[in-house]
């Protein structure tokens, strides 16, 4: 049987793989130039070649070194396998960003067993970081050991968020609940891509970060890394996070976490 040691190490070297590939593609373009997308869930949700090429790439990596797990990418990817474990794939997780030529988007890979992920890397090819995770293993960046953010104090706290893509009423919805939270923080930022935002709470980078709809691709691997910092994760309203078919994150330090859920909460 594979340890989740070893799980890790696959998730890194196909994400470096895979980033990698993708960052070169991006360069290639030349700086600023607008990639060219297609739209998906929205007018304002974009995917290019980029992240389908991406995706296959990581696909095609994991058929062949787990041709019997199951998979499940962003872009479409699918496959049943016969064995506990599920892949959960996000090609180019801030793909606006890379549209734009902005630094932070990233290659998320986690593997969850019984729907609860256990291992997981993060990459983001433009700054060099390799986030990575298993369980009973610990939480790292570039192989340095990271924890969460011990703060408690949410005057003084640092959060991140993202904006899903559904717009309309629910665009109304966030501004107002921003307007609730940012007097409230030290300040809030807004990377644009979640598997870099759940990084960031991991290697304490933000104190906590909150997003209330998600997919299981955003967040699979950065699960494990929030809880194998020390840090925790929920659902938005607090209660037990659902990984494969997530309603929104709530991620935090330990000592914020409670709080946070109560700050951002409707
Ligand atoms: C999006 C990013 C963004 C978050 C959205 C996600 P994508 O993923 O993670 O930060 O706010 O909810 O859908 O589309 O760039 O892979
Ligand atoms: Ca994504």
């Amino acid at each position: 049987m594979i340890s989740n040691e070893q799980l890790r190490q696959l998730c890194i070297d196909i994400a470096c793989e895979a980033g990698d590939f993708a960052h070169r593609s991006r360069l290639g373009l030349g700086p600023g130039a607008r990639a060219a997308h297609d739209t998906k869930s929205s007018a304002v949700d974009p995917v290019t070649e980029f992240d389908r090429a991406t995706e296959m790439l990581v696909f095609d990596r994991l058929r062949a070194s787990r041709p019997d797990d199951s998979i499940v990418g962003e872009e479409g990817s699918n496959h049943r396998g016969s064995t506990d474990l599920t892949w959960h794939i996000d090609p180019i997780d801030g793909t606006v960003n890379f549209v734009y030529d902005l630094p932070l988007w990233s290659t998320s890979i986690g593997v969850l067993q019984h729907g609860e992920p256990i291992a997981g890397a993060i990459y983001v090819p433009v700054i060099g970081d390799m986030y990575s995770a298993a369980s009973g293993v610990g939480a790292f960046v570039n192989g340095t050991p990271i924890s969460a953010s011990s703060a408690t104090d949410t005057t003084t706290s640092l959060l991140a968020t993202g904006f899903s893509y559904h717009i309309g009423d629910e665009r109304q919805l966030q501004a107002d609940r921003i307007a609730r939270v940012l007097p409230a923080v030290r300040d809030i930022r807004r990377s644009g891509s979640a598997a870099v935002d759940l990084a960031a709470v991991a290697a304490g980078r933000v104190d906590a970060y909150f997003e209330p709809h998600i997919n299981s691709w955003d967040i699979a691997a950065g699960v494990v890394l929030v809880r194998e910092a020390g840090g925790v994760i929920t659902a938005f309203d607090g209660s037990m996070l659902d990984v494969p078919a997530p309603k929104g994150v709530v991620a935090a330090g330990r000592g914020l976490h409670r709080t946070v859920v109560h700050l951002v909460g409707d």
